[in-house]
């Protein structure tokens, strides 16, 4: 098994209702040796139109703050806890959420094997800490799932709602995060 082929499986999944919405399956892409894995919540608008993780709005901010850090985007792998555009850009519900990542994320983790996963806002943190979280009180702090290093982060969405750079705001604290990841992965 390889990424490719369980991508090629992926496209043709009809094992719960998103898939009847949904334009494209959105899988993932990136480094398939990746020692980051970056894990959002599910495509979105733009993302479900070119088959691509993080290309809207959230994803130009998301490269933007991987850029300010030194960390290429190319060298990390970026999926989501979902591979199909829930309608109207709704959360994902639990057995959506469920089916989908027992089908693909728990494979491609295992495939990509990273040393640290970045949970991108409070759906893709609870898929790594098992239970409802506050991402105002997970994030920036370090979890172990399976022997992986797991550091929630706020989702980009939430920053481009919440623009201030203030001491203390959601933007000056995913700056800290994202410095703190990068230092992690030296
Ligand atoms: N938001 C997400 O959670 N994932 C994407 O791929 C795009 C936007």
């Amino acid at each position: 098994m390889n990424l490719d082929v369980l991508e090629a499986q992926a496209k043709a999944c009809t094992a719960c209702r998103l898939a009847e919405g949904r334009t494209q399956v959105v899988f993932g892409e990136g480094n398939p040796d990746a020692n980051l894995m970056i894990v959002g919540e599910g495509p979105g608008e733009e993302e479900d139109k070119t088959g691509r993780p993080f290309v809207g709005k959230a994803g130009q901010l998301l490269n933007r703050i991987l850029e300010a850090a030194g960390i290429p985007r190319e060298e990390v792998y970026i999926t989501n806890i979902v591979k199909c555009r829930p309608p109207g850009n709704r959360a994902p519900l639990p057995d959506e959420a469920k089916i989908c990542t027992d089908k693909w994320l728990l494979k491609q983790i295992e495939l990509v094997a990273p040393q640290i996963i970045v949970p991108l806002g409070a759906v893709a943190a609870e898929f790594f800490l098992g239970d409802k979280v506050s991402i105002t009180k997970v994030r920036g702090q370090w979890f172990t799932w399976h022997g992986i290093r797991v550091f929630p982060m706020f989702h980009p969405a939430y920053l481009l709602r919440n623009p201030s750079r203030a001491q203390g705001s959601p933007k000056h604290l995913t700056w800290l995060d994202i410095q703190e990841v990068k230092k992690a992965l030296e």
